[in-house]
């Protein structure tokens, strides 16, 4: 088999792969308005309730309407989905291992429309739609390899007169329970880990994102993994959520989400209903308060940009968004002003039109980050943006707050939109002691040119992902293992060599020969 590589990401400078992707704008603008049902057991199931999905680009646009499920479709997903079990659970890892290589295969040749749909849908400019994309390509390739390993056992000591082995299997039917931001790349991720395995899964998207949901969803039965094995069940989180996570026959449960709705699933997955017989698996990974330490060693250019990035790549709505930036006194007031400065590229508008940033996702978030917009005014220095932006969506401006005290609320809360906090700190160690300061520890950064401090801070900056001398977001597959420390979650390390064993369970034989 080839060695997995990660996808390389579509050059847009380009003029042919500009026309590639604005036809497939014009092709998806063509599609828009459609009508989703929930998918259960194999058929589609229309319901008396339904979610509009909405440009938030462009509010008057409709993306489509999905069937909204409730706790009666909960009872019939997890009815199909054991029903399905028993032939997916026995088939060799390879054969499932086939499905993902041939899903990727399908989503390789449609990348830019799958690109489009989250142009429109949630307002990724072009750049970050293909990157969202590619990482769910990369998320088959590797978890397709990775289980081909998996099925094989694990190696034992060995011991004489005795067979001795170990396999991994599957665990059962889980919820897939996903959020808008990367509503191609970590709803892919999570579901073809757990299917791979042996699972069959009900995917339960977000109510942001659920159209580009129901296209993976519809590409999943056109390479004909069997009716069952995946459910299309969108519907409200308070209503079919806790319906699949209170659920005695849901085996597990993979979110990715806030961290207020992954605790309520951790708690409730703990409590088991009548007739539960097992403890439910829950991976949580949830949100961050992510941070990028600069010292007066570093090249000042390269950090400016990579905060920029890390702060308003997609309008900061990343859990690894580098939301503070926190800059040693000496080179505190060069940094600002290169913020100042370089913010000025981070030019908004038509996410369709390749805009560095488009809207935010909805109009409680449009709300909740211009409130956090007031707080900020009241604990540092406006240094740029701080309100609306024009346009016919949720737009806001990159907006940056210089001398944030490191313990003021817009340096501790994730906000998930385009506000940077840029924290003083008096030299490189209370820098740390400030970055480690959060209830979070997803990614980080750190720029320097000094060598014991990048070993220092291998051992003192503690989060899940952390880098030198670069951005704090953009993961890749394979290259670096994602996952976040204490309130980031369970730290389950998506796109790694220890991500599938979440979704099986060992089993030890001893034969006496
Ligand atoms: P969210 O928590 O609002 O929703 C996530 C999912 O949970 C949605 O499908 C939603 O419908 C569902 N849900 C809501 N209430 C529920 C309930 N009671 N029971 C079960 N499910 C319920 O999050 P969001 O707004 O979609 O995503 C943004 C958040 O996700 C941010 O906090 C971000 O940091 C985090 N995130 C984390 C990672 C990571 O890998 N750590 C990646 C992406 C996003
Ligand atoms: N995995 C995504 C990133 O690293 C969230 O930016």
């Amino acid at each position: 088999m080839i060695e997995f590589r990660n996808e390389p990401l579509s050059n847009f400078h380009d003029p042919a792969v500009r026309d590639r992707i604005k036809e497939a704008l014009a092709q998806v603008e063509g599609m828009l308005g459609q009508y989703y049902p929930l998918v259960l057991d194999g058929r589609r199931v229309d319901t008396a309730s339904r979610i509009t999905s909405v440009n938030p680009a462009q509010i008057d646009q409709v993306i489509g309407e999905v069937a909204a499920g409730d706790a009666s479709h909960v009872d019939k997903a997890v009815e199909a989905g054991w029903k399905a079990f028993p032939e997916w659970a026995r088939l060799p890892a390879e054969a499932r291992a086939g499905y993902l290589f041939q899903a990727a295969a399908a989503l390789r040749r449609r990348k830019f429309e799958f690109a489009a749909w989250m142009v429109y849908e949630v307002g990724k400019n072009w750049a970050e739609a293909d990157a969202d994309v590619a990482e769910a390509i990369d998320f088959l390739e590797y978890y397709g390899r990775e289980a081909i390993r998996l099925g094989k056992g694990a190696s034992l000591v060995p011991y004489p007169g005795e067979d001795n082995r170990m396999t991994y299997i599957p665990l059962g039917v889980g919820a897939i329970i996903a959020p808008w931001n990367f509503p191609v790349a970590i709803l892919v991720g999570m579901s073809s880990a757990a299917l791979v395995t042996g699972n069959p899964v009900i995917i339960k998207p977000s109510s942001q994102a659920p159209v580009v949901a129901a296209k993976w969803v519809e590409l999943l039965e056109e390479i004909g993994v069997p009716a069952g094995v995946v459910q299309y069940l969108p519907g409200p989180g308070g209503a079919v959520g806790d319906a699949l996570v209170d659920h005695p026959g849901v085996r597990f449960v993979n979110f990715t989400g806030s961290k207020e709705v992954g605790l309520r699933i951790v708690q409730r997955a703990a409590t088991p209903a009548p007739g539960c017989r097992w403890i439910k698996r829950v991976v949580a990974e949830m949100g961050g308060k992510d941070g990028i330490i600069v010292d007066e060693t570093a090249d000042l250019a390269a950090a400016v940009q990579g905060i920029l990035t890390s702060a308003f790549g997609f309008q900061g709505q990343k859990c690894s968004a580098g939301s503070r930036a926190i800059v040693v006194r000496s080179v505190y007031d060069e940094v600002v002003e290169r913020l100042r400065e370089g913010v000025k590229q981070w030019t908004v508008g038509k996410p369709a039109d390749n805009a560095p940033m488009g809207p935010v996702i909805d109009e409680s978030a449009y709300r909740k980050i211009l409130h956090y917009m007031e707080i900020g005014r009241e604990e540092g220095r406006l240094v740029a943006g701080g309100g609306p932006a024009e346009g016919p969506g949720f737009y806001l401006q990159p907006t940056i707050f210089a001398e944030v005290h490191p313990k003021a609320r817009i340096a501790q809360e994730e906000i998930f939109g385009p506000v940077l906090a840029v924290i003083p700190a008096e030299n490189f160690e209370e820098a740390v002691e400030i970055f480690n300061d959060t209830e979070y520890g997803l990614t980080g950064s750190l720029y320097t040119r000094r060598r014991d401090r990048v070993e220092y801070v291998r051992e003192h900056m503690f989060c899940g992902n952390l880098y030198i001398n670069r951005k704090c977001t953009g993961a890749l597959v394979g290259v670096h293992p994602f996952g976040g420390f204490n309130m980031s979650g369970t730290d389950s390390k998506a796109g790694g060599p220890d991500y599938l064993l979440l979704f099986t369970q060992a089993k030890a034989v001893s034969e006496v020969l």
